[in-house]
């Protein structure tokens, strides 16, 4: 392979409970496998650290070896492999790490760590495989090409289950954290209140699904930190108000199918709620600054970027500030994934920023940023 052409990278995140692999070309991505860990974890109503690290263990040969079989790439032809440094869990980072230190020895390939909120941040950048028959479809890495597309700054929102904020993107690996929850993650608060009413793990997705059958107006809950100047955001209080509001309903009689959908409707309401309002006083803030620093461009990355209704949220808020919500090309890209490892990863290429193959160790609390 040619210096200028796009790095051919074999992408690995092992953070939480998915074990994934991907081969990434530029910002192509060539190949995509997520082995998910949530049926096991269901009985435990969360993440169970020891059996995601046995499950990871299993699965992470197999993984990455349909990764490059998907892609039809065979590992000599790499050109470097990528693998979550942090943030995440301790004994299921360690496998990824760990595989990827070992498979960078074997081939003589650099090794680039990459932080999986960057990925997630960093997402809506991702292009589907290139279709050989449309040129322009073709890796568009050069800078050139990202300048068309990218006005910065940019404002990305991150949710996910473990984390919440909005960050300032001023250009590839300049970031500047600009609020966050201060307690729960929006995705955790879905899961935690979706366990309250036995919605399984995660509960995220089953919330949306039966909220479409709920009133949002039913019942009636707190938009938390409105009096703080700040940007940050808390979700402990809703959860506490949600366990309040069942505990008191049934009380009075059994619940209903139609109060738990309700119930689902008008939380996942609230929940949503507090993030735009926040979002719409940091965007009014952000007005009053000088031209150059105005954001440009709002991109939505992580887990619970998936849910339709959060989109349409948020797109209400951007349209008075004539600003335009960008999101990944496909769901699979908003949980976690290794094509948004591969995707951070090529830009760490193009400034040559490896890491070292002896030295790496993993970073479980990890924050926003590069190391
Ligand atoms: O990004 P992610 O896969 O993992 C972390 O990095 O945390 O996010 C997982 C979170 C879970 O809380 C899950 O319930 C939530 O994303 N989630 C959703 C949806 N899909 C996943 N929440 C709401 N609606 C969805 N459609
Ligand atoms: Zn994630």
């Amino acid at each position: 392979m040619t210096s200028n052409l796009p790095p051919l990278i074999l992408a690995i995140d092992t953070s939480c409970d998915e074990t994934s692999a991907a081969v990434t070309w530029g910002r192509n991505v060539l190949s995509s496998v997520i082995a998910s860990q949530t049926q096991l974890h269901q009985a435990y109503g969360g993440v169970y650290p020891t059996l995601a690290k046995q499950e990871h263990q299993k699965k992470i040969k197999p993984v990455v070896q349909t990764a490059l079989k998907r892609a039809q790439v065979k590992l000599k032809e790499l050109t470097a492999i990528a693998v979550t440094q942090g943030p995440g869990l301790a004994p299921a980072l360690e496998i990824g790490l760990a595989f990827g230190k070992k498979t960078a020895k074997q081939t003589k390939l650099p090794l680039i760590a990459v932080n999986h909120l960057e990925g997630h941040a960093l997402s809506v950048l991702a292009k589907p495989r290139p279709n050989p028959t449309n040129e322009s479809n073709l890796a568009p890495w050069q800078k050139n090409q990202l300048k068309q597309e990218i006005a910065w700054p940019v404002l990305a929102i991150i949710v996910s289950g473990g984390h919440t904020q909005f960050v300032l993107l001023k250009k590839i690996g300049h970031y500047q954290i600009l609020g966050q929850t201060i307690d729960d993650a929006l995705g955790e608060a879905l899961d935690k209140v979706g366990r309250m009413i036995n919605l399984g793990y995660p509960a995220g997705p089953v919330l949306e699904k039966i909220a479409k059958n709920g009133q949002v107006n039913r019942f009636k809950f707190p938009l938390p930190m409105t009096t703080q100047p700040n940007f940050n955001l808390s979700y402990s209080g809703l959860k506490t108000a949600a366990n309040n509001l069942l505990t008191q309903l049934k009380k009075q009689q059994p619940l209903t199918q139609q109060d738990i959908y309700d119930f689902a409707a008008s939380f996942q309401q609230a929940a949503f709620k507090h993030l735009t309002y926040k979002l719409d006083k940091l965007l009014t803030a952000n007005q009053q600054l000088k031209s150059n620093k105005k954001i440009q461009q709002v991109w939505l990355g992580g887990g619970v970027a998936a849910n339709i209704k959060l989109r349409a949220q948020i797109r209400q808020v951007l349209k008075p500030h004539n600003l335009k919500l960008k999101t990944p090309y496909k769901k699979q890209l908003c949980s976690d994934n290794a094509a948004m490892i591969g995707l951070v990863a090529n830009f760490c290429y193009q400034e040559q920023k490896f890491a070292n193959k002896k030295s790496l160790e993993r970073q479980p609390s990890m924050s926003f940023g590069r190391s």
